[in-house]
């Protein structure tokens, strides 16, 4: 019977010590033991789920780097909400936070077993990324390799590019005290070098006593960077006032204390360095003119009609997922500038569902091609591409970019770690479909393209490479110019399409010709539209849009593909280029016969024989092998203008008369 009382004594007594650990134990601090991988530290593993709730919102801080540098970026990271990201830091959410910028970001946080956490998942990019590097790196201490280790089953060893990680990142609930005391969030802070507890109490407009009992400190201890620091906050945490945002530090040598150090130092009134002020009310400055300038361009912006990308199932798009994780080569000034630009325009960010909603569920019938779906959005079509992984670059290019004959994007998505982008819808779909439509079936010939439409579509896009290149600012070079990324509209008007490959010009020198050039490793494209120094030397120039546009224009005279192979296909050195033929056709005797012979059939001899004979020309010169004898990109246009109304005033009924002509003549 004793016992019997003992032993119900005993597990009164557990149940007792249980419910105060739940209701009352705070959680203790990190204290550096994320160093020590090999140890599975109880504290690395996550804030213990003691909270009065089981899940709840709550809150972490991320510093801005040169990838993760717009609230959609950051949200990709730790797989949350962009919209409330930009709502909480009063930014724009694709604009460009300078580095360092210390972002709150909401996160649904709830208990997974013992410990609290907020899943994200991120796919290993370098070769030597490791579960250490992703925890203190990419995700700034916000997780440790311990919890990794613990919730992936790759061994250490055996990480490689493209592995998908789950990541527990931290965050805790407040417990039953805090709530007592009327804390309703917990706010997971990243310490930096030179923070003090006063210093991070002032900025965050908190209590210091209740950041020591949140963390179960004291005064006395040490903080170090990399490890979170719970700090209770009774309503939703805002913005950070600007005048103490954490730019970056220089870095002092890092610390690496293993050992928990010794609560005896007195660091804390260590003081935080104020610096930015004259920043912070700068950029308020800008970003109020910056509104207005919106707020007159919305006005005055009209309506465009909506086009559509494509793209083709081919080497492209896998290039695409390569490309994407490029960042912009950026100065920090240029940055700010950005910044304020891109709040200026918006783009809208619409949910998964709204997409699914608009493309029956990606639906096989709205499939226009590859991973291009149509989406109705309200009764208005446009075009939704999905692309694995981010496509940050391409949103960056087209938000800066406004010109009728360059593809609006409306919108974008992120989910599930794909990009989602809304493009206005082109009807008639891609050139190459139009032009190549001998080869399909399911086209008739009744939807040729006639004499006037093919140059006013030539014009078209060398009015939209010519802004890119000139007039765009940035400038940019398209770098993936082809006839299946130009669209045409319902008036057969035409829209350069996918940006996915485009980079800015050198900002020292923008004059076209002239030594502007960058090298590039990996050289991607579409063979047949890359020039001979690009492919061998990784040369990237204006010049290179210039030969694309050259093998565009020799297809719509043509109406041949920019590669044709001869024989069997499939069959290698049997394929012949399209710019390789014009010289052939050109030069040497009885241009006139060869010329009509390269002309596209379908044109039923109905073109004017002197205007295809300059546009030939152009082409020529446009896939020349130097690339200093190709024209810029402005004479391009300005040629093609002029062959363009000369068109216009042409009329079909002529040229048939002289042809008929010069056949009684023979
Ligand atoms: C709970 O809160 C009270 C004050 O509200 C405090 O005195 C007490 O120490 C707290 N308990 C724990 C375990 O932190
Ligand atoms: C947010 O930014 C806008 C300018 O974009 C500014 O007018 C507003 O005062 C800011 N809000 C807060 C709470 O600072
Ligand atoms: C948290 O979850 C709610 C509902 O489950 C959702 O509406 C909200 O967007 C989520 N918040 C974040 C930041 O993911
Ligand atoms: C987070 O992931 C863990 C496993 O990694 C899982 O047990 C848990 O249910 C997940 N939590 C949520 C909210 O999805
Ligand atoms: C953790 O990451 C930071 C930022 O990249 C770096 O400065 C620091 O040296 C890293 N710490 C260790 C111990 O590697
Ligand atoms: C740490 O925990 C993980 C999983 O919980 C386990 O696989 C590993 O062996 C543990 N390591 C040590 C040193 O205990
Ligand atoms: C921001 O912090 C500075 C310096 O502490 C202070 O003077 C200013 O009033 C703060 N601004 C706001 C809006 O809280």
């Amino acid at each position: 019977m004793a016992a019997a009382t003992a032993i119900f004594q005993y597990i009164f007594l557990l149940i007792l010590v249980y419910q105060f650990d739940q209701s009352y134990g705070q959680q203790s601090y990190l204290n550096n033991k994320q160093f020590d991988c090999n140890v599975n530290w109880s504290t690395a593993m996550g804030f213990k789920c003691n909270g009065a709730a089981k899940s709840c919102r709550s809150y972490l801080t991320f510093r801005a780097t040169s990838t993760y540098n717009s609230p959609v970026t950051i949200a990709y990271l730790l797989d949350t909400d962009a919209t409330e990201i930009a709502r909480i830091n009063n930014v724009s959410d694709v604009g460009r936070i300078p580095s360092g910028t210390l972002i709150i970001v909401p996160v649904n946080c709830s208990c997974s077993g013992e410990f609290y956490q907020h899943n994200a998942s991120y796919v290993l990019k370098g070769t030597v990324e490791t579960y250490y590097a992703v925890a203190n790196e990419t995700y700034q201490g916000l997780t440790t390799c311990q919890s990794l280790q613990a919730q992936n089953s790759y061994n250490f060893r055996n990480l490689k590019v493209n592995m998908k990680l789950n990541i527990p990142v931290r965050c805790a609930c407040p417990t039953k005290n805090q709530t007592a005391s009327g804390f309703k969030y917990l706010l997971a802070y990243l310490i930096t070098w030179g923070d003090s507890f006063e210093a991070i109490a002032s900025m965050f407009n908190a209590d210091v006593q209740s950041i020591y009992a949140a963390n179960e400190l004291s005064p006395n201890h040490l903080i170090h960077p990399f490890n979170p620091l719970l700090i209770p906050y009774k309503s939703e945490p805002t913005y950070i006032n600007t005048s103490l945002l954490s730019f970056h530090l220089p870095p002092s040598p890092p610390q690496l204390p293993v050992v928990p150090a010794p609560p005896t130092s007195n660091n804390s009134s260590r003081k935080w360095v104020f610096i930015g002020v004259g920043i912070g009310v700068g950029v308020l400055l800008l970003l109020l003119v910056g509104f207005l300038v919106w707020f007159l361009r919305y006005r005055h912006r009209k309506g465009t009609s909506l086009a559509e990308t494509k793209d083709h199932g081919d080497n492209n798009f896998a290039s695409e997922s390569v490309d994407v994780y490029r960042a912009l080569p950026e100065s920090e000034s240029k940055s700010w500038s950005e910044g304020v630009k891109f709040a200026i325009e918006s783009l809208t960010m619409y949910k998964y569902e709204e997409l699914q909603h608009a493309t029956g569920s990606f639906a096989e019938a709205n499939r226009i091609r590859g991973s291009v779906y149509r989406g109705n959005f309200k009764g208005d079509y446009a075009a939704v591409k999905m692309i694995k992984g981010e496509a940050l670059e391409e949103i960056n290019v087209l938000k800066q970019i406004s010109h009728s004959n360059i593809i609006r994007l409306s919108g974008f998505c992120l989910h599930d770690g794909n990009t989602y982008l809304v493009y206005e819808y082109a009807e008639k779909g891609g050139l190459s479909d139009l032009l190549h439509s001998q080869n399909k079936e399911s086209y008739s010939s009744s939807c040729t393209l006639n004499w006037k439409q093919r140059v006013q579509i030539a014009y078209d896009v060398a009015d939209a490479v010519n802004y890119l290149h000139n007039y765009a600012n940035p400038p940019y070079i398209h770098k993936n110019l082809k006839s299946s990324n130009i669209l045409l509209d319902g008036n057969m008007r035409a829209k350069v399409s996918n940006f996915s490959l485009a980079r800015p010009l050198n900002a020292d020198n923008q004059n076209e010709g002239s030594l502007n050039v960058q090298m590039t490793r990996h050289v991607i494209g579409t063979h047949g539209y890359m020039p001979p120094e690009y492919i061998e030397n990784g040369l990237v120039t204006p010049k290179l849009d210039v030969f694309a546009i050259g093998v565009v224009i020799l297809e719509l005279l043509s109406g041949r593909e920019a590669i044709r192979h001869q024989g069997e296909v499939g069959k290698l050195g049997e394929e012949e280029l399209l710019y390789a033929t014009i010289n052939k056709v050109l030069d040497g005797e009885n241009v006139r016969e060869k010329l009509q012979d390269f002309m596209d059939p379908q044109f039923r001899n109905e073109y004017p024989l002197d205007l295809a004979h300059s546009v030939a020309q152009l082409a020529r010169n446009c896939v020349a092998y130097d690339l200093n004898t190709r024209p810029p990109m402005a004479e391009v246009f300005v040629t093609l203008s002029k062959i363009l109304s000369s068109s216009l005033d042409w009329d079909p009924s002529d040229e048939l008369e002289r042809s008929r002509s010069l056949d009684h003549a023979r």
